[in-house]
């Protein structure tokens, strides 16, 4: 993007002069004659940079530029003040205005371009840092938002349930809905937990043999209380005999296999079909799918949807933050496997984790085990 320089300068020469300096520049330059009018329109001339002129009639450069680092919008574009008295006085008196650097009078060509250049460096970064600050509050704001629908359903499903005239018939079904808002609230805050240790450079597999045909069915087991709000039935095909060789870590895998069923429930109708199938793909390799009759993802964006914070096509009324398939793709692709989206062949999508049967060899492996639910 060229950067816009706004010159305010009392002389029309002196901006003729720096125009000409900066030619050779993709610089955008602009010119204001006086510090006052200046102000009034920067709005209109969003400028990356000020070269502000001291000796001005009126108000004077130095307190233009007191002014301009007093309003919060601008305070950070930087302002080299261009000055032909060049006393140590008159320096100081530039930098308590708040000016980030100065040039003299006469301007050298040289020095006014590398002078820009590293003022536009600085602008350009606090940009970019304001960018990213921007995004991280509207992250706050939008998992604050999605913790704080299901924290206030689960409230009150507790509120309902400690009453003593709550009738018994009811209890065991509330206790549902308020274990699957809790669970949403869990998933959430461990999504986010691991995204940020996998940043950092921390996921670390605890691998062990795992019966994952076991695995799977516990997963679905958890999820039918809050497949059944939405009549929603789960299926599994899972291989007659357990598969055995497996090595996987078993408690990040099972929050894979959550994050998989939690999206296809959310984002299937309601009296559909949920299928879990786990699959000896061939002797080194195991395949999972989760098969939902949803909407299904656009082609473009079934890479997309992996990335962190990627939400793909917008739903009204349901929660999308982004972070479950992220955590998936970082979790299966640590076990060398691959994760991938394909489209149903009649309505909905298929997602489909291919795994190693055996990454490689544990140190001491220890006895086949089936996870239990929490
Ligand atoms: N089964 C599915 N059917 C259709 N679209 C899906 C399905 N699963 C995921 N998506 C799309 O991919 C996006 C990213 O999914 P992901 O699980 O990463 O985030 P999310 O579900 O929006 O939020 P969360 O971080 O709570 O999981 C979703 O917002 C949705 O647009
Ligand atoms: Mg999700």
């Amino acid at each position: 993007m060229t950067a816009i320089i706004l010159v305010i300068d009392d002389e029309p020469d002196n901006f003729d002069v720096i125009d000409a300096l900066l030619s050779q520049e993709d610089y955008q330059l602009e010119y204001a004659a006086n510090g006052l009018d200046a102000i009034a329109s920067l709005e209109s001339y969003n400028p990356d940079l000020i070269l502000l002129d001291v000796m001005m009639p009126d108000v004077d450069g130095i307190e233009i530029c007191r002014r301009l680092k007093a309003m919060p919008n601008w305070r950070m574009v930087p302002i080299i003040m261009i000055t032909a008295i060049s006393s140590k006085d008159n320096l100081a008196r530039c930098l308590g205005a708040g000016a980030d650097d100065f040039i003299g009078k006469p301007v050298n060509g040289l020095e006014l371009r590398a002078r820009v250049k590293s003022m536009l460096r600085l602008k350009h970064q606090y940009d970019e840092l304001q960018g990213l600050l921007q995004l991280r509050e509207d992250l706050v704001k939008m998992i604050l938002h999605d913790v704080r629908n299901p924290l206030s359903g689960l409230l009150l499903g507790l509120e309902l349930i400690r009453s003593p005239n709550y009738p018994e018939v009811k209890r065991l079904h509330r206790l549902e809905t308020v274990y699957s808002l809790a669970k949403s609230v869990q998933t959430i805050v461990e999504d986010l937990l691991q995204v940020t240790l996998t940043e950092a450079g921390q996921l670390n597999l605890n691998y062990d043999f795992v019966d994952l045909g076991a695995l799977a069915q516990s997963c679905l087991t958890r999820f039918e209380a809050i497949a059944g709000q939405k009549n929603i039935s789960l299926v599994s095909q899972l291989p007659k005999t357990p598969l055995t060789g497996i090595e996987l870590d078993a408690a990040l895998f099972q929050r894979v296999l959550d994050n998989l069923i939690a999206n296809a429930i959310k984002f299937a109708p309601q009296e559909s079909q949920i299928t879990l199938t786990v699959t000896a793909f061939n002797p080194e390799q195991i395949q999972i799918e989760v098969i939902d009759a949803g909407p299904g993802v656009p082609e473009e964006l079934r890479e997309k949807i992996f990335e962190k914070y990627e939400i793909g096509t917008m739903m009204a009324n349901i929660s999308q933050i982004g972070l479950g398939l992220a955590f998936c793709k970082m979790v299966i692709e640590g076990h060398q496997g691959t994760i991938q989206v394909h489209p149903h062949p009649t309505q909905g999508s298929i997602f489909q984790i291919v795994v190693p049967r055996r990454p490689f060899q544990t140190s001491q492996p220890s006895p086949e085990k089936a996870l239990t639910p929490p």
